[in-house]
């Protein structure tokens, strides 16, 4: 639908500016992909380090030749099972795509978002968007409109409304540049759904091979609070001797642990269904980031693949800052 936020997005961005725009991920921070200047401003708005790439968004198949070559039938079954939707595939990229997009890699990642407003934008736009979560380098991604402004109120034109994010987490990215499709990022599409579409072994990056999407670093999606990944019995024990110095806390669980109220204790119980849960997870952890609390203590998720997006999530929240 053409709104007149849409068309002013649209004037925007033709004109080298930035948009935020809803995805049912997160939300993304948009400018041209055919404008460097546009790219740039990307990286120096969120203070992310140029080595770090981007995924390119595209309204429809046809488009994807824009960007990278070879279409073989494994991109396409992807597309017709999955887009639009939260996947995004690595392809090799077309000689033409700037550098600046790719980190100086040959590769190009492509996705076709579901988001009404999303979609909405890349047709009246007619290309591709280049968009990271529009959130500062290191913090968690935005899944409200407040979050973006939160991020980056003041530093970009434009921030389009559309909602608390459907799936609350990134999208899963999949390399399909090599012989063998490898999942770079695990999000809550999974590996098996995407080997029962492929009919062959998609290999997860993390558990199975040392390569990484790069920027996939351990810093990522972190709160600012001291955040904590504890098993369940852990945190049971480590709530029977509390200190002084540990309140107040909050608890992030995703089942009834029974325990009696505790003061400056928060029992945060989000979903036992891990759609539910990555829906809720980084909307709580931002606000529980606010609270000036002393610790965040996140328990462990279950060990199934429907959980592995959430788990690489939380790990990476409660990984050890630099200081
Ligand atoms: O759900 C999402 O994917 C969201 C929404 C806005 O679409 N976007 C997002 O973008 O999460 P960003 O920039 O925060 O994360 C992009 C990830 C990075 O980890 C980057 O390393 C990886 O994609 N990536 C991009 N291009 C790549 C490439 N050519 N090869 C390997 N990894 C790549
Ligand atoms: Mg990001």
């Amino acid at each position: 639908m053409m709104t007149p936020e849409i068309i002013e997005a649209v004037r925007i961005l033709r004109a080298g500016g930035l948009v935020a725009f809803p995805t049912e991920t997160v939300y993304g921070l948009g400018g041209d992909a055919t404008n460097e200047a546009a790219i740039r401003k990307i990286f120096y708005v969120k203070q992310r380090p140029m080595n770090h790439p981007l995924i390119v968004h595209v309204a429809d198949v046809a488009q994807l030749t824009d960007w990278a070559l070879d279409l073989s039938p494994k991109i396409e079954r992807l597309a017709a099972a999955f887009w639009p939707g939260p996947l995004t595939m690595v392809l090799r990229k077309k000689p033409q795509v700037s550098p600046l997009l790719t980190g100086g890699q040959e590769t190009i990642a492509l996705r076709i978002p579901r988001h009404p407003v999303a979609l909405a934008l890349l047709k009246a736009f007619d290309g591709g968007l280049a968009a990271p979560s529009a959130n500062q380098f290191t913090h968690i991604s935005p899944t409200t409109k407040l979050a973006v402004e939160e991020e980056l109120g003041g530093k970009i034109e434009m921030i389009l409304e559309g909602g608390a994010c459907d799936v609350g987490l990134e999208s899963t990215i999949i390399d399909l540049s090599g012989n063998i499709p490898v999942i770079l990022r695990p999000g809550m599409i999974s590996c098996d759904a995407l080997q029962q579409v492929l009919n062959e072994p998609v290999f997860n990056a993390r558990s199975e091979h040392k390569v990484v999407a790069p920027g996939n670093h351990g810093l990522h999606y972190a709160p600012l609070t001291e955040t904590v990944l504890m098993k369940r019995e852990a945190i049971v024990s480590f709530l029977s001797n509390l200190m002084p110095k540990d309140l107040p806390l909050a608890c992030v669980l995703h089942h009834d642990l029974n325990l009696s109220p505790i003061a400056g204790v928060q029992m945060i119980q989000l979903s036992s269904d891990p759609h539910h849960y990555a829906h809720d997870l980084y909307d709580t952890l931002r606000s529980l980031d606010h609270q000036q609390l002393k610790k965040i203590l996140i328990e462990a998720v279950p060990e199934d693949t429907n959980w592995d997006a959430i788990r690489d999530r939380i790990m990476k929240a409660s990984a050890k800052r630099e200081r």
